[in-house]
């Protein structure tokens, strides 16, 4: 079975309506190895760009290379082990920075949260798509510079799998048990009308 197969709306309910897209988001780790094409790559890329940010500051950097690329091995290179296992068959590995010291020297303490929400986006375009977009934390970050010669106002933030849909079986033991979409914390856990 691929991972395309499942229907995220019958794992996950809401109580109060959203949309759909939001809802259905999920991260597959099961991908095929085929190519995604650079037009679709880049409708990504665009959907992150348009997320908000303090004085419209747009701290986020995007660092991405593809498997047929000279340089993937560095990407891949950074991933940590877990990662690396179901990684080998993304199509693209992307490296989120932020601009964490602006221009005139002064810290933004908010390039990472605004990071995240242009993140968000890609994340949603992808699902959009078709297409398996994961997060991932897991990866280096003191290896970055040396890797890929970010500036050191550039704080590494998160690396991202992108790639077509794969087959559950082909994911070791471990993941193929966790191929599916997650729940959330009750609204009632995270949101309270008034102080604390
Ligand atoms: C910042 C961040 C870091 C993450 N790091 C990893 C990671 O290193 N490896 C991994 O397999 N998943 C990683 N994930 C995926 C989360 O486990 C996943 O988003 C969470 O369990 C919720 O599931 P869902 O995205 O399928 O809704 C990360 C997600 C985020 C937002």
């Amino acid at each position: 079975m691929k991972n395309s197969e499942i229907r995220p709306g019958s794992y996950r309910k809401t109580q109060h309506p959203i949309e759909t897209l939001i809802l259905e988001r999920w991260s597959p780790r099961a991908m095929s190895g085929e190519a995604v094409e650079t037009g679709q790559l880049m409708r990504l890329f665009q959907a992150a760009r348009w997320a908000p940010s303090p004085a419209n500051g747009q701290p986020w950097f995007y660092l991405f290379t593809t498997r047929d690329r000279a340089d993937w091995p560095l990407f891949y290179g950074l991933l940590d082990a877990g990662n690396q296992e179901w990684c080998h068959k993304a199509w693209a590995l992307v490296l989120v920075l932020a601009e964490a010291v602006r221009p005139n020297g002064r810290p933004n303490r908010l390039a990472g949260f605004s990071s995240g929400l242009s993140v968000q986006n890609l994340l949603l375009q992808g699902h959009a798509l078709g297409l398996v977009t994961h997060p991932m934390a897991g990866f280096y970050p003191e290896k970055v510079a040396e890797t890929l010669g970010t500036p050191p106002e550039y704080d590494p933030q998160i690396m991202i799998a992108i790639g077509q849909p794969g087959k559950i079986p082909e994911l070791s033991a471990r993941n193929q048990a966790r191929e599916y979409p997650s729940q959330r914390k009750a609204l009632s856990e995270i949101v309270r009308k008034g102080g604390f």
